[in-house]
């Protein structure tokens, strides 16, 4: 279209600009030219949280926060939940085809093959205090491993890349496996390849001195469905960190390690955990309208509500409010699930939370169900981190091979002081003590 463009008037000069439009957005180098002479530096827009940026091109994940529409690769979040395993979607999102049955075979053997991890990372791990928390254990073992990989530094290799990938996905179960035995004192059991990717996981965890572990598999699927519905989110925190780390060409367990890092805050990925301290202080429906009256006066935050993209439910809470139901058939009924419900009702009526568009975000039932299954709430964080390595990974393998890439430099606008001459420290006077 011809009049895809955007005419600016710089009333400081009275000129005219006029700067293409493309995907509905601007460049914004196109704006540098804009000077008041030519010793001005030219515009720059001011963007602290990336509110209105775009930060890169992407053909992985779409989201359309006010529709509540989330699709990897084109394909409803709903559709694939219901029909693939977790393999299956990760292949999509690396690849951006769902596999053909081979393709699904080999690439199911292929990361089985490599969920074993080298004894000596067990002997790193070993090392951590024993109530270490999981996701600090599991960040630095992933940091660690870039030691065992040297090869992996080689990224402008698509082979290579696609090397560490598979070692990735195929080793954080074991490393999280092994983090939550770790912190119970229980000897780490070796990976079964022949067991799908969650059952595999659940081995792991779980097994004790029977002979041959077998995973319930209503738990097993809803494991599936909820590693589905975290693969990716598109330009989340993690993700952003994953592409800002990885764009300096640092290798990949390095750059995942940052990602993992970014994931652990409360108000990203650790808010699952931080969503089960809040129901457990909340104890009791009774206690509830005390409780939003203290968030209505800015003292505390729903966890697991308001999402910065999202202003409309989250089809993921909505799929995993369903798979909820299916592990308390196995596993008795969650009370806080109750609490939850009871604080979504009142929250979803409350002019507070409709006039902020605040609805539950994928924290806020996922806690309950791995709570259901039997995992502490440090561990909700890394059951989070599994999943989202593969989006991490297929954001990262994008961004190296984009034309546009170059490494994450963002601007600022300096607030400090002008220049000024060095006082010696004879001539600094006094001042009151500030104990750190
Ligand atoms: N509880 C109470 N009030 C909230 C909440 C909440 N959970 N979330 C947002 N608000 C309020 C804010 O106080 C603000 O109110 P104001 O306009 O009166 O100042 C308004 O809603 C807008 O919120 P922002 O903080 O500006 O929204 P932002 O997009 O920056 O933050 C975030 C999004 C961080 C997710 C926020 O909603 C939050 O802290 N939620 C709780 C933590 C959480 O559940 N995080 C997980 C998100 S999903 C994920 O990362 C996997």
């Amino acid at each position: 279209m011809d009049n895809e463009t955007l005419t600016i008037t710089d009333n400081r000069t009275n000129q005219n600009y006029t700067i293409p439009i493309s995907h509905g957005t601007i460049r914004a180098m196109d704006l540098r030219q804009i000077k008041t002479g030519p010793d001005d530096f030219g515009l720059m827009t001011y963007d602290p949280a990336f509110m209105n940026t775009a930060s890169c091109q992407s053909a992985i994940t779409f989201l359309d926060g006010d529709k509540g529409i989330l699709r990897y690769r084109g394909y409803p979040i709903e559709q694939l939940a219901e029909h693939c395993t977790f393999l299956e979607v990760a292949y999509l999102l690396l690849n951006g085809e769902l596999p053909t049955a081979d393709e699904l075979a080999y690439w199911n053997c292929d990361v089985m093959r490599h969920t074993m991890i080298h004894e000596n990372v067990k002997k790193f791990m070993d090392g951590f205090h024993h109530d270490a928390h999981p996701m600090g254990t599991l960040l630095s073992t992933v940091a660690a491993l870039s030691t065992f990989y040297p090869d992996a530094r080689n990224i402008s290799d698509p082979k290579i890349r696609r090397k560490q990938i598979v070692r990735l996905i195929g080793k954080m179960p074991t490393l999280a496996a092994y983090a939550y035995r770790h912190r119970l004192g229980l000897p780490y059991i070796y990976p079964d390849p022949e067991l799908s990717y969650t059952k595999n996981y659940m081995h792991m965890l779980w097994k004790r001195t029977e002979p041959k572990y077998e995973a319930n598999p209503v738990l097993a699927h809803a494991l599936e469905v909820l590693f589905i519905l975290h693969a990716d989110h598109e330009q989340n925190c993690s993700t952003s960190a994953m592409r800002a780390v990885g764009s300096s060409n640092a290798d990949p367990y390095a750059t995942t390690a940052a990602a993992i890092s970014a994931l652990w805050g409360p108000l990203h990925g650790g808010a699952n955990e931080e969503v089960l301290r809040m129901l457990g202080e909340i104890g009791s429906k009774d206690h509830i309208p005390a409780f939003i009256d203290q968030v209505k006066e800015g003292k505390r935050k729903l966890m697991g509500f308001g999402h910065r993209v999202y202003k409309n439910y989250d089809p993921r809470a909505r799929i995993i409010k369903q798979v909820a139901e299916e592990v308390f058939e196995v596993t008795g009924r969650n009370p806080k699930i109750d609490i939850a419900l009871e604080l979504e009702r009142i929250a979803l009526s409350d002019d507070y939370f409709i006039k902020r568009k605040l609805y539950p975000n994928v924290d806020f039932y996922s806690g309950i169900i791995y709570q259901a299954m039997g995992f502490t709430p440090d561990q909700f964080t890394v059951l989070f981190g599994i999943p989202r390595t593969v989006g991490w990974l297929a954001q990262w393998d994008e961004m190296l091979s984009d034309p546009d890439k170059k490494i994450a430099r963002p601007r600022q606008v300096y607030t400090g002081e002008e220049q000024r001459d060095f006082v010696p420290i004879t001539l600094r006077g006094q001042r009151e003590l500030v104990e750190a």
